[in-house]
């Protein structure tokens, strides 16, 4: 998609978006008003500028504007979300040149990152989620490479308004490229898929990437990923990924480490789940999503962090080889675990994920992304995440940035009278409490175990937002959470002051 940028109306594309604000909304009817020879009481009658409100103009024979409620005083995500959803709603009316108009809104002016959110939306909003059917409608000419996006704004904010723009295409790329990863069915995204998919995204945006095979896995001694692939006929993939920036030098950028839980399917193996919504389970990688978005998209904006990525990925299956309730297996760690709850795999492969990137990297900061517990799904419903740090300035920042994007956050205790619950008779450590309380604590408290009490480590459980119901698919379908997030994150970490 090309952006282009003009500063008349007399220039603008057939189709044509004017965003309006509720505060902005005295200023900008009576213009369009008189610009279309409508009756401006009419206009004022017919358009409240209600949150993703659409009214269509016809302003000559060919040419037309949608006039776009953003609601009364909008932020990022109400921005976005206007923008996403009337380009879901008239998917199939858009032409392939679409132009956006900041000429009518208010004296106060469109903040750069408001343009940013525009352009994000437009294009996520043609995602759809039918890739494996054979009408093929999932392609949309607006995403084709001669698509174009028209900018008519004032000429001093021409070029942060392209800048803008082009960040919102290129977030929103890769976010698509995320919502088709986990929106993918097992079959079609095995461990080795995932591994195959780092490989090119780091070719293509330039970072580095070694995807480590079963054997290696076994020589390096992840021993809990290996045992909770035990009973899968597909083998795992343990992905390391590096990026710094191109003309970094020595310049010294924060070393911020991320792991992302890659499980392509958990049937909850013989602690087996019941089937109602085990077709769900798909989405158990929604963490490693987010790492590999965070990965390219960090790549493609060449941001200035020193960036490690890791991904153990396997599925959770059912077979006469799997682990076993009561099992005792060892990890990267050294440590030793009792594997209570088969279906609590996901802390099982993130230890050793956990481990190996500290002993191997020593990050400053480390975060972990993972669809871990149901818990937080009966907590907060599909509205947040649940947060996990003993930084309380990482925990600031990141609740900070996760309103400002619409990705929620909400912390939670990790206090040491739950370490109580993960004692085991028989070895180090236990996967679970076998009581059906506390489950997101338990959870973190169990990963805590493999941090070797790391300053600025952070545990995101993302199982109530990576995967959910919207606007944009009847049923449940990826969010992309985390990439935005930690994009942002990333943008400002160099300046953050993160010791406690
Ligand atoms: N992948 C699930 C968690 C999950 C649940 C993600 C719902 C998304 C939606 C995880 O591996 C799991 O099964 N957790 C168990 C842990 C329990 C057995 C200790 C859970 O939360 O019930
Ligand atoms: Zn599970
Ligand atoms: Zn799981």
């Amino acid at each position: 998609m090309k952006i282009e940028i003009k500063h008349s109306l007399e220039a603008q594309p057939e189709t044509t978006i004017i965003p309006i604000s509720g505060e902005s909304l005295s200023e900008a009817l009576p213009s369009i008003a008189a610009e279309t020879g409508i009756d401006t009481h009419q206009l004022f009658a017919d358009f409240k500028a209600e949150p993703a409100e659409v009214h269509l103009l016809y302003r000559s024979a060919s040419s037309r504007y949608f006039l776009l409620g953003l609601g009364e005083k909008p932020d990022f995500p109400q921005v976005l979300r206007a923008f996403r959803s009337f380009a879901f709603k008239w998917r199939q009316k858009l032409e392939p040149a679409i132009g956006i108009s900041f000429l009518h809104h208010n004296s106060q002016g469109w903040p750069a990152n408001w343009t940013e959110a525009a352009a994000n939306g437009l294009i996520l909003g043609t995602y759809t989620t039918g890739k494996f059917k054979t009408s093929g409608d999932d392609d949309h000419p607006f995403r084709s490479p001669d698509a174009s996006l028209t900018l008519l704004t004032e000429a001093a904010e021409a070029a942060a308004a392209r800048t803008a723009a082009e960040r919102g295409q290129m977030v929103a790329e890769t976010q698509m490229a995320i919502f088709d990863l986990v929106n993918a069915p097992s079959n079609k995204k095995l461990p080795t898929d995932l591994g195959d998919w780092a490989l090119q995204s780091g070719e293509r945006h330039g970072f580095s990437v070694r995807v480590l095979d079963k054997q290696q896995i076994e020589r390096t001694g992840l021993q809990a990923l290996l045992a909770v692939n035990q009973g899968s006929p597909s083998p795992p993939v343990f992905i390391i990924m590096e990026y710094r920036p191109r003309n970094a030098g020595d310049a010294s950028l924060p070393k911020v480490g991320l792991v992302g839980k890659g499980v392509t399917f958990d049937t909850g193996g013989l602690s087996i789940k019941p089937s109602t919504n085990m077709h769900l389970m798909k989405s158990d990688m929604g963490g490693a999503g987010a790492v590999l978005g965070a990965m390219e998209i960090s790549a493609r904006l060449q941001l200035p962090v020193h960036l490690i990525g890791i991904v153990p990925a396997t599925d959770n299956s059912v077979d006469a080889l799997s682990v076993k309730p009561g099992d005792v297996i060892g990890s990267y760690s050294g440590k030793t675990i009792e594997v209570i709850d088969t279906d609590a795999e996901g802390r099982l492969i993130l230890a050793d994920g956990l481990a190996y990137l500290i002993q191997q990297y020593q990050p400053e900061i480390l975060i972990d992304l993972a669809t871990l517990t149901g818990s937080t799904v009966r907590t907060f419903g599909y509205h947040a995440a649940g947060l996990f740090t003993q930084n309380d300035k990482l925990a600031e920042a990141l609740s900070r940035i996760g309103e400002h994007t619409g990705e929620r956050l909400w912390r939670l205790p990790l206090w040491d009278v739950y370490k109580e619950d993960l004692k085991s008779d028989v070895a180090d450590v236990r996967n679970f409490s076998g009581k059906p309380v506390a489950g997101a604590i338990n959870a973190a408290k169990f990963l805590e175990v493999f941090t070797f009490d790391h300053k600025a480590w952070v545990h995101l459980d993302i199982a109530s937002v990576a995967f959910g119901d919207s606007e944009f698919a009847s049923q449940k379908s990826a969010t992309a959470y985390g990439v935005r997030l930690l994009l942002e994150f990333l943008s400002e970490v160099q300046k953050l002051d993160y010791g406690s």
